[in-house]
């Protein structure tokens, strides 16, 4: 296979190592959802499955066959004939089949799981590839445990399965056991004790026991490997695969590796949520790229940075990985230009609120709550109505109601502007319409009250409720909020925050 002497394959083993995990199985309809969003990501290969190890793998690889059209799909082998030839029907609908066969390599291995020698081993490699050679022209061969394998030994299996027809050579840490720098000689060594390696592609292939699943990938293609396989959110057994999102991100972010891929990286965040809710596996929110922290900043002196100047603390852009912006959580740890920058984010005009006063408040919110303050409790902070949250706004002193059947519903209203106190009593078809009636009395400026939505924020009938209100002054809108175990009081303060934001 001739290719760019920079590209990196990528091959995406979620279906076939990532599904291998107790509690991931897909259905065969679920795998080909997974395999068409595999290829709008732009993987090069697809492992489909290891079809002979159940009816289920097998129809799957069959089905994926027929859906995919543009990456190739592979299907895992051990070394014996019944394997390939159930991989070589499962293949018959692929465009581009791939059958990926191979043995152990490691002295461990070749001892203790098939009670053989070196030469008996080597014999199956070559045999092995020899017969998937005569079904389908695109034959990898993996290594197994060739982290832990002899490397003068691995370079004699590798050259003689490259001999028999292999077109990629996978040289798996199969038990995710090697540093980043003995991973990258062993792929070094290869290169340059595999007299034929030129005439195939070197596979990374990594499991992250030791949490250096990415690392050793990067080694190995930076020694000269051009294929890494992987899987979406570096799902796998044990402690996992080598992460799809990190080993791209990472060749995106360093150029001067001079490596790349064929990513549509904008797909990580889609289809990162697309396979953790159907393989039931939660991803963790401090997780490398799509982690629902990944670009979420807490404390106070990081989000000051970032805010003044990005790049000062990100290093990457969360549109790439398809995640619409970074964010900056509210803590107690925030300051003040993080609270600000929501409530600019919200729609406040900061010039005239209290930003001292409301950050008070904020600090001794964020100090009593052990998750990260949501908008409703920003909104609350400016609408509770303990203090001036506008500097010249109406706040509202009194507020007293009479209604029932048969009254006429009737609000009296006690409103203070710039120190000065004013009174109205107004009446309405309910007590919000008196209340509002009452305010305008006041007011006396032309306001249109354009929606009204009333909201319990818990369920209860003795919940907080939370009051949105939109209104339109001189052609212009504005929307308030108000939160109040009263309704009326609620929309009361609903009612004032939107007409502060411009009185
Ligand atoms: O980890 C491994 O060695 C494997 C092989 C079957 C490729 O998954
Ligand atoms: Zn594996």
């Amino acid at each position: 296979m001739l290719h760019d002497p920079n590209r990196v394959y990528v091959f995406d083993t979620t279906l076939r190592d990532g599904e291998q995990v107790p509690g991931c199985q897909l259905s065969t309809p679920e795998k080909i959802e997974i395999a068409i969003a595999l290829e709008a990501l732009g993987v090069d290969v697809i492992e489909a499955g290891f079809p002979i190890s159940s009816p289920g793998d097998f129809q799957s690889v069959v089905e994926l066959s027929k859906a995919v059209k543009e990456p190739t799909i592979c299907a895992l082998t051990r070394a014996n004939t019944g394997d390939i030839d159930a991989a070589v029907a499962a293949l018959k609908y692929a465009k581009h089949p791939r059958i990926h066969t191979g043995i152990g390599s490691s002295d461990m291995h070749i001892k203790y799981k098939f009670n053989s020698t070196r030469e008996q081993i080597l014999e199956r490699a070559v045999a092995a590839v020899k017969y998937a050679k005569k079904f389908v022209e695109d034959i990898e061969f993996y290594a197994e445990d060739a982290g832990r394998a002899d490397n003068a030994f691995l370079a004699q299996m590798i050259e003689a399965v490259i001999a028999a027809g292999a077109t990629v050579v996978n040289i798996p840490d199969t038990n995710g056991y090697c540093l980043p720098d003995q991973y990258g000689s062993k792929i070094l060594y290869l290169k340059e004790n595999v007299k034929n390696i030129d005439q195939a592609i070197i596979s990374v292939h990594c499991h992250n026991d030791l949490g250096l699943a990415t690392a050793n990938s990067l080694a190995g293609l930076v020694n000269g490997a051009r294929q890494v396989e992987c899987t979406i959110n570096g799902i796998g057994e044990r402690a996992g695969n080598t992460a799809l999102e990190e080993v791209v991100m990472v060749l995106k972010t360093h150029h001067a590796l001079g490596l790349n891929t064929n990513i549509n990286t904008k797909h990580f965040s889609d289809i990162s949520r697309m396979v953790s809710k159907m393989m039931r596996m939660p991803v963790q929110p401090n997780k490398a790229i799509i982690g629902q922290n990944a670009f979420a900043h807490s404390s106070g002196i990081h989000q000051d940075g970032f805010l003044k100047h990005r790049e000062n603390y990100e290093i990457m852009n969360p549109e790439d990985v398809g995640i619409n912006s970074a964010d900056i959580i509210l803590t107690a740890r925030s300051g003040r230009h993080a609270l600000k920058h929501h409530l600019e984010r919200l729609g406040y005009e900061i010039e005239r609120i209290n930003l001292d006063q409301i950050y008070e408040r904020f600090l001794v919110m964020a100090d009593g709550k052990t998750t990260a303050i949501t908008d409703d409790d920003i909104l609350f902070l400016m609408t509770d109505g303990k203090e001036e949250s506008y500097k010249n706004g109406y706040k509202l002193n009194l507020l007293q109601v009479l209604c029932g059947d048969p009254l006429t519903p009737t609000a009296s209203i006690r409103l203070e502007h710039n120190g000065v106190e004013k009174e109205a009593m107004a009446s309405g078809n309910g007590p919000v319409n008196a209340t509002i009636n009452a305010i305008q009395s006041i007011v006396g400026t032309d306001i249109l009250l354009k929606e009204f939505t009333i909201q319990a924020v818990q369920g209860g009938s003795d919940d907080v409720s939370k009051v949105n209100i939109k209104i339109s002054h001189e052609g212009k809108s504005y929307v308030g909020h108000g939160f109040s175990t009263d309704i009326v009081k609620a929309s009361a303060h609903a009612y004032l925050d939107a007409m502060n934001k411009f009185m």
